[in-house]
């Protein structure tokens, strides 16, 4: 028998037990012992709830029980959560987390003391809720050298998203369906102002490349500026606008940013809608694979969490080697990357617009007081200094070939 406790009994941390209850028999059979929960850690009582005699307040009741090998930490944030998960792994027990903004600030430390205590601390639910992506990293892509993440890494604002491009439904009522339904996080800023999304490339990006991409390196813009007027262009061109979060290995350089990217129909990641997640990565001699699936919500998350679980209850007293070291990946600058961009600027000056940008293709979405175009591929420096030199740009979205 493996016992386990549950840190946060939120949106998470009940779906962690839901699972395992839902899927006891299953969840047994495939680590090859019976897991248990035996402490839920919260500050609130849960009266009613069915495992509300699990419910303990002091962590230290979880951390001195030689009898809890696993712990869950489905706190979200940075403290206590740290505090209590390296002290987990300090005591030999190994920690599964969903959460991603622990991972991207302290994962390889915390990598580093479940190294050093025969431990481990797994994180698959920390990117694309409950989508398969950092085992296959880890244990499937192995021999490949990483050369693009490309992902849709979160699931609120690609609701959002969605939502506005088929129904053109107004930005803060759709944020408040994809809260009801526990897709966002506490402080929806994260979400919407791409904060979450970089995270999660910064951990991919950490795990393809072997050394640590520091979220706070990465360029990131959100998707707070996007309007519905921009679809309506987009509809011209039969493309759609996701928000992306990529990495890039060229030229020996690595480059990775989150921004709101046009892409058209003919990307794979086009059709991937509502809370769903993708991610593709492409490896040196594979090529492209695609990773999809639930990227938030209790149960997807959750599930992903148990998966961690029945691999620590395969692997007691082992470490699970990661591919993460603390030494710091320095990443290049956005400023050379070359790219075409989506520009709507002031006023319906053609000429203007084109003595600005140089040769452009004009898009058409019957607005008088506005022109749309998409710029020849240029550096994002020179797309600066030319948007700066107009001094009419309402809004730009780089365009994914
Ligand atoms: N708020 C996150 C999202 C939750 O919407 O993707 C999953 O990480």
């Amino acid at each position: 028998m493996v016992k386990t406790a549950v840190l946060g009994y939120g949106t998470v941390g009940s779906g962690i037990v839901e699972v395992i209850k839902t899927n006891q028999e299953m969840v047994n059979k495939k680590a090859g012992v019976d897991i248990d929960v035996k402490y839920i850690l919260d500050l609130r009582d849960f009266p009613g709830d069915p495992y509300e005699n699990l419910v303990v307040h002091d962590v230290e009741a979880i951390l001195n029980d030689e009898e809890v090998s696993i712990v869950c930490e489905a706190m979200g944030g940075i403290e206590p959560a740290y505090t209590f998960s390296k002290r987990a792994l300090m005591a030999g027990k190994s920690v599964c987390t969903s959460n991603k903004e622990l991972v991207a600030k302290h994962g390889p430390e915390l990598i580093q003391i479940a190294r050093e205590n025969n431990c481990n601390y797994l994180f698959e639910a920390s990117v694309g809720g409950g989508i398969p992506i950092i085992r296959p990293i880890n244990s499937s892509l192995t021999p490949e050298r990483i050369e693009a993440i490309t992902g849709i890494l979160n699931g609120t604002t690609n609701y959002i998203l969605t939502k506005m491009e088929r129904e053109g439904s107004d930005f803060s009522e759709v944020l408040k369906e994809a809260q009801e339904k526990g897709y966002a996080e506490r402080n929806p800023e994260a979400d919407v102002e791409g904060y979450d999304a970089c995270r999660k490339i910064a951990i991919l990006s950490s795990l393809v490349y072997g050394k640590t991409v520091n979220f706070e390196d990465i360029y990131t813009e959100g998707i707070t500026k996007i309007s519905t007027r921009d679809f309506a262009y987009m509809k011209q061109i039969d493309s759609t606008i996701k928000l992306l979060g990529m990495s890039r290995y060229v030229d020996g350089k690595y480059f990775a940013m989150v921004a709101p990217f046009v892409i058209g129909r003919d990307n794979a990641l086009y059709s991937v809608n509502d809370v769903f997640n993708a991610i593709l990565v492409k490896g040196n001699t594979l090529g492209e694979t695609m990773y999809y699936g639930k990227g938030a919500g209790k149960l997807p998350t959750a599930s992903a969490v148990v998966s961690d679980v029945i691999d620590c209850a395969k692997h007691v007293g082992k470490n699970i080697f990661c591919f993460w070291d603390p030494e710091k990946l320095q990443l290049a600058g956005i400023e050379d990357a070359k790219r075409r961009f989506f520009v709507r600027v002031e006023g319906s000056d053609k000429a203007k617009a084109e003595a600005a940008f140089g040769k452009v293709s004009f898009l058409d979405a019957g607005f008088s007081d506005e022109t749309g175009f998409i710029t020849e591929v240029m550096s994002e420096k020179e797309y600066k200094e030319k948007a700066e030199a107009a001094g009419n740009v309402i809004s730009m979205i780089r365009v994914e070939e």
